[in-house]
């Protein structure tokens, strides 16, 4: 009950207006080549650097096909500026992969998994997000939003946490509309749940929220020991 009401709450708060982005689509329209590339961009810059060069990216790679067909090079060349050269080159690996073994951007948790440069955020988020799955992703925002709801102990970055962590978000995601619930915590843990001072007087699902009933949503998730 808890758990449903959690989930009312964070589509409502997604519905009342949320960020427009050049990969967003309405419901049942989400183009996963899109949604792939976003995801694989948005995890390692932030959202207002990403947008750019994502629509830059697409103008010359506008389907699966035309990134499968390009040179490295060329790939690597647009790819520039986002660092990690060798994301840029799994990019176009797994591109080809798809094509090739599936016809297009696989519709399974399983087979997205198993593509060159798909961690189980990738997989999960393009699950989701793409293809209306109950998948569940976990990056940083997402994790500080769960470890608040859930009060969960233990830097994230621990396995146990992490566990603890990703079986919250598999249990959040079984329900109705799988991929804005997910997009609706990254936007949370972006916008609202933030690292030092999250704004509980803005955040739709306070009342639900394990940490801030003990007073402890400044003191959760514990920062990374150095
Ligand atoms: N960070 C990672 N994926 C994202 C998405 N789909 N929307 C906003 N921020 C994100």
């Amino acid at each position: 009950a808890r758990r449903s009401a959690l989930r009312r709450r964070l589509l409502a708060w997604w519905d009342a207006g949320h960020r427009e982005l050049p990969w967003r689509f309405p419901t049942g329209e989400a183009d996963p080549y899109r949604v792939w590339i976003s995801e694989v961009m948005l995890q390692q810059t932030q959202v207002a650097a990403v947008v750019p060069y994502y629509l830059r990216f697409l103008e010359r790679f506008p389907t699966l096909e035309a990134l499968a067909e390009a040179s490295e090079d060329e790939v690597l060349a647009r790819w520039s500026g986002l660092g990690y050269y060798a994301r840029g080159r799994r990019l176009r690996a797994a591109a080809r992969e798809m094509l090739a073994r599936h016809g297009g951007v696989p519709r399974s948790r399983e087979a997205l998994a198993a593509l060159p440069g798909f961690g189980p955020y990738t997989a999960g988020a393009v699950a989701s997000i793409a293809f209306g799955l109950e998948e569940p992703c976990v990056d940083g925002n997402v994790a500080r939003v769960l470890a608040r709801l859930g009060c969960v102990e233990g830097a994230p970055e621990a396995p146990a946490t992490r566990a603890r962590l990703w079986a919250l978000a598999a249990e959040l995601v079984r329900g109705p509309r799988p991929g804005e619930l997910n997009q609706a915590l990254m936007d949370l843990g972006a916008t609202v749940c933030g690292k030092a001072a999250p704004r509980c007087a803005r955040c739709p699902v306070a009342p639900c929220c394990a940490a801030r009933a003990r007073g402890r949503e400044r003191e959760l998730p514990p920062a990374r020991a150095r």
